[in-house]
């Protein structure tokens, strides 16, 4: 993507990190990311805004260098993560004429991250506040929580495109700045926004808000592709962030001997006989993305775990606590599972650590053994009860 115009006078000079596996150590980006920067050339200043991932220092700079910019006169600091701020002390070295631009709450961060920027090198601005670089205005819009509680955007006015940073991005290393058609980075933009975007769901409702207020012509995020037309981002987080879920299940399952898993088919099974949709993820060898992909649209939560050392299956658990962190708009839940001489804590566990979703319990279903006819009627039971739970909130 280096070298790329976004429009005259406005360069791409972010880098790809097309082998980046894991991104907050959390959860799976198969397809990498990218870091994206952007260098705003005016007639009389010039400004950056935002960095990339230290660990690709030598690779920015050197697309810095690319579009022949013989000065920086401001850096502008849209979000005090290291992916977009890291490179941020070296751009300062680099041109010492230069100043570090963001909001009070982000540069507090930036030097509690990085103490050595040195504090009469940052120039503070507060919402709507504007900066000159002669022919060209840059705008900064205040957005908390679009990830993290300094977020902002920066537009650039007299071409209309903003700066949304982690807001609209996608988990995509890709060598193409704009991508219109979205077959092109659906998946990697929804398992983006289940990641970093759903636990702060309300708020980023309201960031569409202004975002849709505004009279944008373009659309450039800090990760993955470019928006030429902004209403194409819009629609597809309009869909994610509603707050009326999909007729659809999700069941995280893990099973030691087979039982809980044969408990599992039959609930899949009797599911879709009803119509309903069924995402069932083996949380032994799943990709826990797809997991956050399914947990943007599902209505219930399904998890399946078998009893081990007389508790939960560890991966269960762990399903749990990401699912109860990455906070879907999931309205129902139910555990079950088999035990091998006493299980009856592990739905207990399990509704413990999903706790903070809030979610209406269906009664769970436990079983000694190996599934038995009963077992399989109380599973039908539960089939039952989510269809009719679905139903009630007029899903289909
Ligand atoms: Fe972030
Ligand atoms: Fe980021």
């Amino acid at each position: 993507m280096a070298g790329k115009l976004i429009t005259s006078g406005v360069h791409y000079v972010g880098v790809s990190h097309y082998d980046r596996r894991f991104f907050d150590a959390l959860v799976p980006t198969p397809e990498g990311t990218t870091y994206n920067a952007y260098l705003v050339e005016g007639k009389e200043r010039n400004a950056l805004i935002d960095t990339v991932e230290p660990e690709f220092k030598e690779l920015f700079l050197h697309n810095l260098r690319a579009t022949g910019v013989k000065k920086i006169d401001y850096i502008i600091s849209n979000h005090a993560e290291q992916d977009h701020s890291g490179c941020g002390p070296d751009i300062l070295a680099l041109f010492p004429e230069s100043k570090l631009v963001t909001n009070e709450k982000c540069s507090n961060m930036l030097r509690d991250l990085m103490p050595e920027i040195p504090a009469d090198r940052i120039i503070i601005i507060k919402d709507h506040e504007t900066i000159d670089l002669g022919g060209r205005t840059l705008e900064f819009i205040m957005a908390p929580w679009v990830h993290w509680p300094e977020t902002m955007f920066t537009l650039l006015q007299e071409e209309q495109i903003l700066f949304t940073c982690d807001l609209f991005g996608s988990h995509l290393a890709t060598s193409d700045i704009f991508l219109d058609d979205p077959r092109l980075f659906y998946e990697p933009m929804k398992r983006y926004y289940a990641q970093i975007m759903m636990p702060y769901r309300g708020q980023v409702v309201k960031r569409m808000e202004t975002v849709g207020s505004m009279k944008v012509k373009m659309i450039c995020p800090s990760h993955g592709p470019a928006f030429k037309d902004p209403a194409l981002p819009l629609a597809l987080y309009s869909e994610w962030a509603s707050d009326t879920p999909q007729n659809a299940v999700l069941i995280p399952w893990v099973s030691t001997h087979g039982a809980t898993a044969r408990m599992v088919d039959h609930l899949t099974n009797a599911l879709v006989l009803k119509g309903i949709k069924v995402y069932p993820h083996n949380l032994l060898v799943a990709d826990l993305g797809r997991v956050a992909e399914n947990l943007v649209d599902v209505a219930t939560i399904a998890l399946g775990s078998s009893c081990i050392l007389s508790s939960a299956h560890p991966l269960a658990a762990y399903a749990a606590i990401l699912t109860n962190a990455l906070k879907p708009k999931a309205k129902f839940a139910t555990v079950f599972g088999s035990f091998g001489w006493s299980g009856t804590k592990v739905p207990e566990q399990i509704l413990g650590l999903l706790s903070g979703l809030k979610l209406e319990v269906i009664p769970p279903v436990q079983t000694k053994g190996a599934p038995s006819a009963e077992t399989y009627a109380a599973l039908d039971q539960v089939a039952e009860e989510i269809f009719s739970r679905h139903s009630s909130l007029g899903l289909k």
